[in-house]
């Protein structure tokens, strides 16, 4: 008796490793390289794809957007609280479209811009030329991941990043240095696409891997939102909210732009709808750097309360 139950319990350890070792191996055929995109490649990406882009998606380069692309460039003013006399850095600004509708919108709004691409940078300014508005949008080339090297630090009221953010290869760098350049109470926005989740893990495995085929394809890094949030709040930024951007479903555009620049130009391009699906969700943050330094006031609390 005692041999058979030794037997099956040998055979039930040997089935369990089998299994898992199996599982695996289908989890590792599914997930795909990593992304190895950097600045650099980032930048000859778009030099080499902005007229593209511009072809298909005019001069506002955003996936998630409204039918009327101005209304979404209106809600983002709101969204992200820019106000008359505002100074902000557009970080991984395209070609200037959002900061030139934002310069022209908000009264005395002053922008610096800055793209990895030269060819953007020299679309910018032709952009900024035509449109009279050198006194308040400056474009230059550049890495926002030097944002604090580049521009004086606690010299801004906002950083923003439209769709811009996921080709860092460094996000906590990014962070870092946003958090430099803004003054005490400025803030941070990001509005891009973040990994979905799933409860179901073959559901993952495959959003992870489609989520790396768009990566490899725009030179991207899907960004995870628990490590934005967790890299916002280790640096000392205080959430002001995320959530999905807050569009009327029947003024949403529905995502056909992208589908038609992955077709048209065969970047991305989806060749298989059999178990797809959808990778992303779309978030917009906004963050602020506190004007007091918490912890210390935190610790004034502290001091007081013992003093009672
Ligand atoms: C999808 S486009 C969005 C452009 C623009 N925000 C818009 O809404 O039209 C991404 C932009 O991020 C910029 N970018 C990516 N990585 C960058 C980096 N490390 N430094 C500066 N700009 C960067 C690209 O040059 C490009 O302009």
């Amino acid at each position: 008796m005692l041999t058979i139950v030794l037997v099956l319990t040998i055979l039930f350890q040997f089935g369990l490793v089998c299994w898992l070792l199996f599982k695996k191996t289908t989890a590792d055929n599914i997930t795909q390289p990593k992304a190895t995109n950097t600045p650099q490649t980032v930048g000859s990406f778009y030099n080499q794809t902005t007229d593209n882009f511009l072809a298909v998606y005019g001069e506002i380069i955003q996936a998630f957007r409204t039918n009327n692309v101005e209304d979404y460039l209106n809600y983002t003013i709101q969204s992200m609280q820019l106000k008359d006399g505002m100074k902000a850095i557009d970080a991984g600004c395209g070609v200037c479209g959002p900061a030139c509708h934002f310069a022209t919108v908000v009264n005395d709004l002053k922008i610096d811009a800055i793209t990895v691409s030269e060819v953007q940078f020299e679309k910018s300014r032709a952009k900024i030329d035509e449109r009279n508005l050198q006194n308040q949008v400056h474009v230059r080339i550049g890495d926002y991941h030097k944002l604090n090297e580049i521009f004086k630090k606690e010299s801004a009221d906002r950083v923003y990043f439209l769709e811009s953010f996921g080709h860092s290869n460094d996000k906590r760098k990014v962070i870092k240095a946003a958090y430099d350049v803004l003054k005490p109470g400025g803030k941070i926005y990001i509005k891009d696409l973040f990994l979905r989740e799933s409860e179901n893990e073959w559901e993952q495995q495959r959003i992870n891997a489609i989520a790396e085929q768009i990566n490899a394809a725009y030179e991207y890094q899907i960004a995870d939102l628990h490590e934005v949030v967790s890299a916002l709040r280790q640096k000392g930024f205080l959430i002001d909210f995320i959530r999905p951007p807050q569009v009327e479903r029947d003024k949403f555009e529905h995502l056909t732009i992208s589908n038609d620049f992955q077709n048209l130009f065969n970047i991305g391009k989806i060749e298989s709808w059999d178990d797809y699906i959808f990778p992303i969700d779309f978030y917009e943050i906004l963050a602020a750097k506190p004007e007091h330094i918490t912890s210390e006031d935190m610790h004034l609390y502290f001091m007081n309360r013992k003093e009672k």
